[in-house]
């Protein structure tokens, strides 16, 4: 309790009116340690959202229409549902100002998907072809982002971090659940054969497959991480060298 009022009075002092109860100290960039428990509050709050940042929850996290346009098959997400990244752990951050640049890992234990598909092409080696119902549902996503920063200037003449642009490396550590209702129009013999390759190759399967989906979703997280990043100067999260 005494430790909860002195917090508040801490960010009501060093916060003004940002902050939002984040709690966030002031670290070396050198000092991982400080930086991962920084980017954990950081990334709690992203994914909690805040009304009055104007930023909105991020699990789930709602997309009416993905589009794969891979080489050789080609999807369509619609009414699509994304859960679980307010269960993933940030294991670490590291930045560099001067480098511009930003990397952290999130171990999720499960992320599901589900809504409607369409897909069309070839899953590898097999063609595959069918539009209906869908349920992805995977354990244990390893999710490392390397993403470029810059410091921008508030109107209070502070700077603040902004993530310019990013890329991603995944891969499902413990499996993934295929659900795809309707496959080859119901035509059972077709699609079984299709299910089963999913599900004995998922591991390729989910990298040939789970790049847009994905991308929407880490997009959404950095948009949201960008709100976030305008209220906590730059000053207050890093001792300058
Ligand atoms: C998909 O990719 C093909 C060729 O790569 C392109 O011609 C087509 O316009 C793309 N479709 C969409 C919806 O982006
Ligand atoms: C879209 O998804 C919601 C919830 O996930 C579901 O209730 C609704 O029926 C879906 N709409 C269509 C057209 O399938
Ligand atoms: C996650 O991926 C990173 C980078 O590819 C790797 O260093 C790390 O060991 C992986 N973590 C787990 C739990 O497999």
């Amino acid at each position: 309790m005494l430790k909860l009022t002195l917090f508040t009075i801490f960010s009501a002092i060093f916060c003004a009116e940002t902050c939002y109860g984040l709690d966030i100290k002031k670290c070396k960039e050198e000092d991982i340690k400080c930086v991962t428990a920084n980017s954990q509050a950081l990334y709690d709050l992203t994914i909690k959202g805040d009304p009055n940042l104007e930023i909105e929850p991020a699990d789930p996290i709602y997309h009416n229409s993905i589009d794969g346009n891979l080489s050789i098959i080609k999807y369509t997400l619609t009414n699509t549902s994304i859960t679980g990244y307010k269960k993933c752990k940030l294991n670490y951050a590291q930045l560099s100002l001067a480098k511009s640049f930003l990397e952290f890992n999130l171990l999720c234990p499960e992320i599901q998907v589900h809504g409607l598909y369409e897909i069309d092409g070839r899953l590898i080696v097999l063609p595959v072809q069918g539009k209906g119902d869908f349920k992805l549902d995977a354990r244990r996503y390893n999710i490392t982002i390397h993403a470029e920063i810059k410091t921008v200037n508030g109107n209070d003449g502070k700077s603040y971090l902004a993530v310019k642009n990013f890329n991603i490396n995944a891969d499902i550590i413990d499996g993934i659940d295929f659900d795809l209702t309707n496959l080859f129009n119901g035509q059972k013999e077709l699609a079984e054969p299709v299910l089963q390759f999913a599900r004995e190759n998922w591991k390729e399967v989910a990298k040939e497959l789970q790049g847009p989906i994905l991308n929407i979703a880490i997009k959404r997280l950095i948009k949201n991480l960008n709100k976030l990043l305008k209220t906590v100067p730059v000053d207050q999260m890093l001792i300058s060298n």
